[in-house]
């Protein structure tokens, strides 16, 4: 089975890619060619089936066809301008977050051969902020850019499931926490940051209040959604191809709460609050709760608690972020 994973050098892409490696076989078949594209090519590493790391752009539409060759079974479309920075450039947010996406569709048209896609929506399709619990049937109305580029790649998506064209999986992915490395410019970066900056025994500060609630799952149940999705029979799903994952709302008083039962209090002694009137307002519009029962049904794993999401970042992750930032 050949696969392409588009963003291939980010943070799900590069977890993605380890694990296919390690599996070396997706839904018990095994893997013949993994294709890794990104901006700059992403760096090779010892794989157990032939490994190609491509540089392009994803807008560019010679170069994504480039990146899934004939006979790709599987594209996982990743590449994007994150949140925050979506709405900062309004221009590159549409090059790469809609442009880009009607690449990829073309790419996987061209291919003949319907291949299974599948697309990383997001949470910030969804207004209703912090009031909202979102229904399976829940409509999309984004309160940012980059959730209305996210809303327009799955009904584009969606529409070339039901031409024939391919077989698209959109999950509506939850914030990602704990997210590796450094802080990044997606709006959602605190989340990541209240846990995983105290646990390198550095200080910061929380844009918004304690209270405030969000929608997250862990970097572990992104990949166990994004196999699931690239393996499970779709019939079941019908014309609609969204997915809201059973992701977890957790304020950030119990995420410190849980730093805190895993690492002690000087951890969670390091998290102070400035309000961050910028961030504050692009998160607010997000909602922190979905329903999720369709997705339960259609075999997507319930997300683990924050205690266990907590020890995951520190088992697969601290060391290398540690090893990064030169703590
Ligand atoms: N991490 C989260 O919390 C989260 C939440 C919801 C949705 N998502 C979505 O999941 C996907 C992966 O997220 P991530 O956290 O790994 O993000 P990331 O920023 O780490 O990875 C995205 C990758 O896309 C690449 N990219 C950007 N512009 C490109 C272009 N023009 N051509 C080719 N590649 C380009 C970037 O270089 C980057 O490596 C994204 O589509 C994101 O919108 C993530």
């Amino acid at each position: 089975m050949k696969i392409t994973i588009l963003g291939g050098g980010g943070f799900l892409g590069r977890k993605l890619a380890a694990r296919l490696a390690k599996d070396g076989t997706l839904g018990g078949r095994p893997i013949t060619g993994l294709t890794l594209f990104d901006l700059a090519a992403p760096a090779a590493f010892a794989a157990p089936f032939p490994l190609r790391c491509l540089g392009g752009d994803v807008a560019d539409p010679a170069a994504v066809a480039e990146a899934i060759p004939p006979g790709t079974e599987v594209v996982f479309h990743l590449a994007a301008v994150v949140s925050a920075a979506a709405e900062a450039d309004y221009d590159l947010g549409m090059k790469v977050n809609l442009q880009g996406t009607l690449a990829v569709l073309a790419a996987c048209r061209a291919l003949g051969t319907k291949p299974r896609v599948i697309f990383t929506s997001s949470v910030a399709s969804f207004g209703g902020g912090q009031e909202a619990v979102v229904p399976d049937d829940g409509r999309q109305v984004p309160t940012n850019s980059y959730g209305a580029q996210k809303a327009i790649g799955e009904l584009l998506l969606q529409d070339a499931t039901r031409k024939g064209f391919l077989d698209a999986v959109n999950i509506r992915l939850p914030t990602v926490m704990v997210r590796p490395g450094r802080p990044n410019k997606a709006a959602s970066s605190f989340v990541s940051a209240v846990v995983r900056e105290p646990l390198l025994g550095l200080s910061t500060d929380c844009p918004v209040p304690p209270e405030f609630a969000v929608w997250i799952c862990s970097p572990r149940s992104a990949m166990e959604w994004f196999l699931h999705a690239a393996t499970m029979d779709t019939s079941g799903m019908g014309i609609d191809r969204g997915i809201n994952p059973p992701g977890r709302s957790a304020t950030v008083a119990k995420m410190l709460e849980a730093l805190e039962t895993v690492a002690g209090s000087a951890a969670r002694e390091k998290v102070g609050f400035a309000f961050d009137r910028e961030v504050f307002d692009i998160v607010a519009g997000w909602p922190a709760a979905f329903d999720a029962t369709r997705a339960r049904r259609l075999g997507f794993v319930e997300q683990e608690s924050l205690e266990d999401l907590v020890h995951a970042f520190i088992e697969d992750d601290l060391a290398a972020t540690r090893a990064e930032r030169g703590l």
